[in-house]
């Protein structure tokens, strides 16, 4: 009896979990996406700080994984009509979405290299990684986001 109450009581937290990330991406995806970019931001900075210092490269394996979950999260923040309001997506977003998945995959793939080099210890190769994984985000804002 008790155990069906508590199963019960997760299964209503996960629909609750559910229904409240839906509202993110359907209230306001714009922020939802803004709030990503701002993490995968914050996120680079750290790696950066890391590769200046030349390590410890083991602080990259968190920082990756964080990018990698943000990179998947984010192209479901472009619903159709979120081109109009404060946004700097340009309408190519909606126009060639294979191209924006594209770019987006670029950016996963160059992460998942990101966290093989940090997980190598060799920071030689995260450098590079980084200055790759970087590379793919300037690839699509330079395509997909307003200047
Ligand atoms: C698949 C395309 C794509 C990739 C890859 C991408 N971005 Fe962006 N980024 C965008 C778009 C589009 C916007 C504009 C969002 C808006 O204003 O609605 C944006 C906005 C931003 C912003 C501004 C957020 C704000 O506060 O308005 C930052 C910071 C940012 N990106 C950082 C990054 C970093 C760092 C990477 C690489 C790790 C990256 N982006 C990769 C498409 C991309």
């Amino acid at each position: 009896m008790q155990k069906g109450l508590i199963v019960g009581a997760i299964g209503l937290a996960l629909a609750g979990a559910l229904i409240g990330s839906v509202a993110v991406a359907q209230g306001d995806p714009i922020a939802a996406r803004k709030d990503n970019r701002k993490q995968a931001g914050a996120q680079m900075k750290a790696i950066k700080g890391i590769v200046d210092a030349k390590g410890p490269a083991s602080g990259v394996v968190p920082a990756a994984a964080k990018l990698k979950e943000l990179s998947l999260a984010f192209p479901a923040l472009f619903p159709a009509g979120s081109d109009k309001g404060e946004t700097k997506a340009l309408p190519v977003v909606w126009t060639d979405m294979p191209g924006f998945t594209a770019a987006n995959k670029a950016e996963a793939a160059a992460i998942d290299a990101l966290a093989v080099a940090a997980a190598s210890g060799d920071m030689a190769k995260v450098g590079e990684a980084f200055g790759n994984a970087a590379k793919t985000c300037g690839a699509c804002h330079d395509k997909f986001r307003a200047k």
